[in-house]
């Protein structure tokens, strides 16, 4: 059997209808704002119950705009956890703020709380949790934490859509919310694509013009900004996949129990440890295993299953960031994780093949 970690191909649902709808915005010369986009972002700020939803071009514009948004003190710091895709932290940087990365907790690989206790000071401005995987980032302890003292939070959202704490979207905890429509993520556009989320009327108002070079109508640049819109065409597959999510997120769910079910027993791998009160996504299903997860990606890949490692370095190891502080769970992660293939396109055949290889490999 042969498993491929992804097939966007599959992933786009209804490409009949998509394809039907692409040809209406291309005859009506809708590419570029106008309804589609306003009825995406009324869309989807109902999707995660969000007061309002700013398109832009991707996950990356998202975070930083986001930040730019708040108007934060000059030289201070943003706490950013250290396993996340490289823009949460890069997005900090282009901002001209002081990175300052925290180590995450290896029960679900977000933010982990007792080091970030310990990163906070006078100068810190602003935290970015990342709901990792898809896995919720802990907000309510994170906001304890904060108490009354003057700190933003932005949560990058990128990874994911559909997770809950308490059955409150991820994304409206914090001041701010960031997401991403990347290809592979849950709900994948059919090229780059991103949007802002906020309860506050002036990051809205900020939002909406900085991604038009400062305007909201034609001509009426009120500041310099930048180019950051999502395409028409992209946000007509984006909505699509939204009306048929439920039934992705109940087959991931699936998916990851049958994971779950046959791999806890095994000694040397650990699996997530799931929250009570917190509904995943189940974006990626990652194992750690502290030895031996090179022969274990080989063994699969010889019998034709394909993984992948989010991410084989932790963001301290870049050089260019030059932080040189040691984060102790974070030290050598990328070299134990690994993500196993999980999509609404992988069968529970699949999913049980990939779980029966994992067993021999352990019992050889
Ligand atoms: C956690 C996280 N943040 C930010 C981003 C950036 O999103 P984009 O690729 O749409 O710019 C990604 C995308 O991979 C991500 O996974």
């Amino acid at each position: 059997m042969n498993i491929n970690f992804t097939n966007l191909y599959k992933l786009i649902p209804n490409k009949k209808l998509l394809f039907y709808k692409i040809n209406n915005l291309l005859r009506n010369n809708q590419l570029v704002g106008g309804k589609e986009i306003d009825n995406f972002q009324k869309e989807f700020s109902r999707f995660v119950n969000s007061k309002f939803t700013i398109a832009v071009a991707n996950g990356t514009d998202a975070l930083e705009i986001a930040i730019k948004s708040l108007k934060l003190k000059k030289n201070s710091e943003i706490i950013v956890p250290a396993n996340t895709w490289i823009s949460t932290a890069a997005a900090v940087v282009a901002n001209d703020l002081k990175l300052i990365l925290c180590d995450v907790n290896l029960d679900d690989y977000t933010i982990c709380l007792s080091d970030l206790k310990k990163k906070i000071n006078k100068k810190t401005s602003c935290i970015i949790p990342v709901h990792l995987y898809g896995n919720p980032a802990h907000m309510l302890s994170i906001k304890k934490i904060i108490g009354k003292r003057n700190i933003k939070i932005i949560e990058d959202c990128a990874q994911a859509q559909g997770s809950f704490i308490n059955g409150r979207h991820v994304g409206t905890f914090g001041d701010i919310g960031t997401f991403s429509f990347f290809p592979s993520k849950n709900i994948g556009g059919i090229g780059d694509g991103g949007a802002i989320v906020t309860k506050n009327k002036k990051i809205f108002d900020f939002c909406s013009r900085y991604r038009n070079h400062g305007a909201i109508q034609k001509y009426d640049h009120k500041f310099i900004g930048r180019n950051s819109r999502l395409d028409c065409i992209n946000s007509c597959l984006i909505r699509e996949k939204m009306k048929k999510y439920s039934q992705v997120l109940k087959k991931r769910k699936t998916l990851a129990k049958i994971y779950h079910k046959n791999l806890k027993l095994i000694k040397n791998l650990k699996l997530y440890n799931y929250q009570k009160n917190f509904s995943y996504s189940y974006h990626q299903f990652v194992i750690r295993l502290d030895r031996d997860r090179d022969e274990l990606q080989s063994f699969l890949k010889k019998k034709n299953v394909e993984t992948m490692i989010h991410y084989p370095y932790m963001l301290n190891e870049l050089s260019f960031f030059n932080y040189k502080k040691k984060l102790s769970n974070c030290n050598m992660l990328g070299k134990k994780i690994l993500s196993l293939p999980i999509s609404e396109e992988h069968s529970v055949k699949e999913i049980n093949h990939v779980c029966k290889l994992i067993k021999l490999f352990f019992n050889k």
